[in-house]
């Protein structure tokens, strides 16, 4: 795991190599090899150390599945590995971290505690510490070492985003010392800077050490770290306890000797460790989405061609992401000029990726040479794929499926980008419905990583495999749900928004309402979110669902039909919805909507909206499982946050549901029902968990460790 090379000049070289895993982390079996290691550096002979890795990665942090687990025993093991740390830092040899590959979380806290740090210069590499995107702070020594380093102002922003940076972004942050252009280098520079450097010590261990930049007690420093914390507070509504606790951290421990500012971190560590949120933000960050990753490993890459119709915000999204990763793309659109103009969008985020250093021009060339606009479907011969992303009007769609098929291969496949029509409707279109399925792809394309593959009865498994290869291939997850009116996604997630228009009926204030969508952690209020999606839209789904089912209309649609058909308030895209949004200046609450809906005098308060909002989510997505809409809890999950935002640090609606106890969920669930009715009516299967005390996911092992704030 750990092989150690001694060379004449007494350089000690310890190779980080697990050769039972793809890449190298910090578990048991590293810390037992690594406290070898350490005996071999306060040898006599060893008169300086290179930590470098054989494999790709260099440390990737630690085991988040076996932190998962059993996070006492993970709470040990960074505690030993940073008293190693320590050790290491303080041993008087020079220590060089040779950083080959990525490095992150406590594979980057200990080339901190090495003396000098040397990266390859490699886009691919990334340095960071994201421990805070799973709700954890950097406990082995990161919170304590990084603000010595490069002082606390610049070091905030890697500990509270916990942005991964390219080698030249970590130099310039100061993250990293060097940068080489090949191994050889790496190695030989490393060599020569323990050569120079004999009895090194950190600069924090030395006399009169001051931090870089001051400390707290400079008002300029005093007042970032106010704000910061305003900002946290602003930004998560104490949702979320990591950043609070990594500011607490930094700020306690930089007015603290090295050691008692390490007892701080622990103290901290410890706190974030055992909270449901990381807890929660481990498994389905970490644990569920690797193994919808895992899922058919070895991607096929089947589809090298693939035809898109319709070059709109989703169609160029998609034309994006498949050129980039070496697809051949054909776009059309109902024009020419059309398709050039989807085309465009590409060629913007490039443009904007050369800019910031991520991507060279001659690469961009390239990826904009994958893309081909077309006039008409002639060359869709060639494709592997075709997806259709024109406007969501069913009559639309039907043409261009009808349109295109008679051009496809026989084995060509046929999606559609809808993101609330069933695909078996469409699909009577298609001359091979085995071939043709729903690929519901998120916006902004370039950025969203879920997608969420439909299949619809008659669709053959062959297609939904071919498809997750695709996905795949286009690295981003895909998650496979059943046929059914908004799929899996749209269809809890169109019940955020009507409960919140529910609100509206009753004479809940807006205000109130959104404000609680946000403090519940949800990237928007529910008014917000109607606004965005377009009212319109949202009267036309009702209509259609209306058409379709015969169902009656819900109460709610004469919210958004008053909004639209009376008053000529479409949402976003036209300035006006139920909120105004002027051409200078932020938007704001459309103020007579109280004319319409007056308010109640007994306001509900924010933690029930808060509740209220997130249970009906939570309760749809459980219906869906039962109706086998979706197979699994991780996938449910994962798609939750990944797809609609639902809050991170619940770690996704089922997650939600377990933190609460599904016996509190249903309880809860039926004094909803009591008061707004049967959409709040909890299912049997909850009801029978309830009674038999089952949870969704399986206990943990140390679920019982109860957590002392010391
Ligand atoms: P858009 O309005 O931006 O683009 C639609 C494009 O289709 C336009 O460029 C239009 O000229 C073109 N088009 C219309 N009829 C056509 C035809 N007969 N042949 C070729 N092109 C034609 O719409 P957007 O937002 O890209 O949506 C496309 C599809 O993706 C819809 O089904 C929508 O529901 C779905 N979707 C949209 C999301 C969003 O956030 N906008 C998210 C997920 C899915």
């Amino acid at each position: 795991m750990i092989t150690s090379q001694l060379d004449s000049q007494g350089i000690l070289t310890l190779t980080l190599n697990d050769v039972k895993a793809p890449v190298n982390t910090l578990g048991e079996q590293m810390l037992v090899h690594f406290k070898t290691a350490l005996t071999q550096v306060t040898e006599e002979t060893c008169k300086g150390v290179i930590i470098t890795s054989s494999k790709k990665d260099f440390l990737v942090g630690a085991d988040i599945k076996a932190a998962l687990a059993n996070r006492s025993l993970f709470l040990e093991l960074v505690k030993e590995f940073k008293q190693l740390y320590r050790q290491l830092e303080t041993c008087g040899k020079p220590v060089v971290a040779a950083i080959n590959g990525t490095v992150l979380g406590g594979g980057y806290e200990l080339c901190l505690a090495c003396h000098h740090r040397i990266a390859l210069k490699n886009k691919n590499i990334k340095i960071g510490l994201p421990e805070v995107g799973l709700g954890l702070l950097p406990g082995a020594g990161g919170t304590l070492r990084l603000p010595r380093l490069i002082g606390i102002e610049k070091a905030m922003t890697p500990l509270l985003t916990g942005t991964n940076y390219s080698p030249q972004e970590a130099l310039e942050l100061g993250l990293v010392d060097e940068l080489v252009e090949d191994l050889d280098t790496l190695l030989a520079k490393a060599k020569s800077w323990i050569a120079e450097h004999e009895g090194v010590e950190q600069p924090w261990d030395q006399k009169g050490y001051t931090l870089p930049g001051g400390t707290v007690d400079r008002p300029e420093i005093g007042m970032t770290l106010l704000g910061t914390s305003g900002n946290i507070l602003k930004k998560t509504y104490g949702n979320y306890i990591s950043p609070k606790a990594i500011l607490n951290a930094v700020y306690e421990g930089v007015q603290l000797p090295f050691d008692q500012a390490s007892l701080v971190e622990d103290r901290y560590f410890k706190q974030c460790v055992l909270s449901d949120a990381a807890r929660n933000m481990m498994r389905t960050f970490f644990v569920s989405r690797q193994k919808i990753k895992a899922r058919r490993e070895g991607v096929d890459h089947s589809i090298q061609c693939i035809g898109i119709i319709g070059a709109g915000l989703m169609g160029s999204g998609i034309a994006y992401a498949a050129a980039s990763k070496g697809i051949r793309v054909l776009l059309k659109d109902i024009s020419l000029e059309k398709a050039h103009q989807g085309k465009s969008y590409t060629e913007r985020i490039l443009k904007k990726r050369i800019v910031k250093g991520e991507s060279t021009a001659s690469e961009v060339e390239g990826i904009l040479e994958n893309i081909q606009t077309v006039s008409t479907y002639e060359d869709f011969k060639a494709c592997d794929l075709v997806i259709e992303a024109v406007v969501e009007e069913r009559s639309v769609k039907g043409q261009v499926i009808q349109e295109v098929q008679q051009y496809l291969r026989k084995d060509a496949l046929l999606a559609s980008n809808t993101s609330t029509l069933p695909i078996a409707g469409l699909s009577t279109n298609s001359l091979q419905p085995k071939n043709f399925i729903g690929l519901h792809f998120f916006s902004p394309v370039e950025k969203m990583t879920l997608v969420e593959i439909i299949k619809a009865k008659e669709t053959s498994l062959e297609c939904v495999h071919r498809c997750i290869d695709f996905v795949k291939s286009l690295g981003k997850l895909p998650i496979v749900v059943r046929d059914n009116r908004g799929f899996y996604t749209s269809r809890v997630f169109s019940t955020y928004i009507t409960e919140g228009l529910y609100c509206i009926l009753e004479g809940v204030r807006p205000a109130l309402l959104e404000n609680a969508g946000e403090i519940s952690g949800m990237p928007m209020g529910p008014l917000e979110i109607a606004d965005a999606v377009g009212l319109d839209l949202v009267c036309h789904i009702h209509q259609q669902v209306h058409q379709d089912t015969g169902e009656e209309y819900s109460e709610v649609y004469d919210v958004v039909r008053l909004l639209v058909e009376d008053l000529d308030r479409t949402g976003k895209k036209a300035g006006k919805g139920f909120y105004e949004y002027p051409e200078e200046g932020e938007k704001y609450l459309w103020k007579e909507m109280e004319t319409y809906f007056p308010a109640i005098i007994q306001q509900p308060s924010v933690e029930a909206l808060k509740e209220r909002l997130l249970i009906i989510q939570a309760l749809e997505t459980v219906r869906c499982l039962e109706e086998g809409i979706i197979k699994n809890i991780e996938d449910a999950d994962v798609g939750s946050v990944l797809g609609w935002g639902f809050p991170a640090y619940t770690g996704g609606v089922i997650s939600y549901i377990d933190t609460m106890g599904v016996a509190t969920f249903v309880r809860k669930c039926q004094e909803l029902q009591e008061v707004y009715g049967e959409r709040f009516k909890p299912t049997i299967g909850l009801k029978e968990m309830a009674v038999h005390q089952v949870t969704f996911y399986p206990q943990l092992a140390e679920e019982e460790v109860s957590f002392n704030e010391e």
